[in-house]
């Protein structure tokens, strides 16, 4: 059956929330322990930034888009994720570990990411923007958010992810009926997609990005205490949604990354050690060689603004 994008669209507009919806100074703020400051705040720090990795990206795909309806929906998914970024802020604000005006500072690699996302995101094709971005989601939804929804009692906090992981089941429905779309064109087509995008330079240097962010992330979130079988869950629901449809896994860029997550997640050498190296050596890339925080971060506040 056909997705219909403007019923989708439809319910988009009809469930927008704003920051000023919630209670900042409810009670509850208390509850966060002396001991879980410190890691929730580098965690946090991350999260605020992924956020702001997927509305670029998303403001991206809004470009290459093939019909309005859908360029519609991912302008709102582009305002949905700075949203995010926003209440994340804001928690943090409220959990006092940043202070008013302050922003939390990236970590080189997804300094890194917004670089090259500020330089070639617009050159990439929308089957490869369309298979990451389902997987980020994924992990994002089914492993970062319920661990810290496990990890953390402010009730204020909970409040703030039902908006978000709402937010989220819409951008994975439409992240995966947008391959399936894509997995409907001719085999010509698909292959002509992607071998132009596989020789494209942007590619190469997006995936010497990817590759060492996602490790990064998975040796930080481990740190936290998560465990890898709620990573291993979330991998295994990304191949399982996308093999519902058959035209899906006509995609090739689908195969990557589910291959490539799998691959992370596993530790599977010589993969682990390739991306851990280029960790490494990202971590001595001087701060004065990455390009100035891009302006459109400057968007984020955790003030209560209706948007
Ligand atoms: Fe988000
Ligand atoms: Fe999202």
């Amino acid at each position: 059956m056909a997705f219909e994008y403007s019923d989708m669209l439809q319910t988009i507009k009809n469930r927008q929330w704003a920051l000023a919806d919630i209670d900042w100074d409810a009670p509850g703020a208390e509850l966060i322990t002396d001991e879980q400051r410190p890691k929730l705040k580098a965690f946090m720090s991350d999260l605020v930034w992924i956020e702001n990795v997927g509305a670029r990206g998303f403001a991206a795909m809004a470009r290459k888009a093939p019909f309005d309806e859908l360029a519609q929906i991912y302008t709102y998914f582009h305002a949905e994720e700075q949203r995010h970024a926003n209440a994340e802020l804001a928690l943090m604000r409220r959990w006092g570990m940043v202070e008013p005006g302050e922003m939390p500072v990236p970590n080189k690699n997804i300094r890194l990411a917004i670089d090259w996302l500020d330089r070639y995101s617009d050159d990439l094709s929308l089957p490869v923007l369309g298979s990451v971005i389902p997987a980020l989601e994924t992990a994002l939804d089914g492993a970062l958010v319920k661990f810290l929804l496990d990890e953390v009692d402010d009730p204020v906090c909970e409040e703030v992810f039902r908006h978000i992981n709402n937010d989220e089941s819409r951008h994975l429905v439409v992240g995966f009926a947008v391959l399936d779309m894509l997995g409907a064109n001719s085999m010509r087509r698909i292959l002509i997609d992607t071998v132009s995008g596989v020789a494209s330079p942007s590619l190469i240097l997006g995936a010497l990005v990817y590759a060492p962010l996602l490790t990064r992330m998975i040796t930080n979130i481990a740190a936290m205490g998560l465990s890898e079988d709620k990573l291993i869950a979330a991998a295994q629901r990304y191949e399982k949604l996308g093999q519902r449809s058959p035209n899906t896994q006509r995609i090739p860029y689908f195969h990557v990354v589910k291959w490539h997550a799998g691959l992370a997640i596993d530790h599977t050498q010589p993969f682990q050690f390739l991306s851990e190296a280029m960790g490494v050596v990202i971590d001595q890339v001087p701060n004065r060689m990455f390009g100035r925080i891009p302006s459109w971060s400057k968007e984020l506040t955790y003030e209560p603004v209706a948007k």
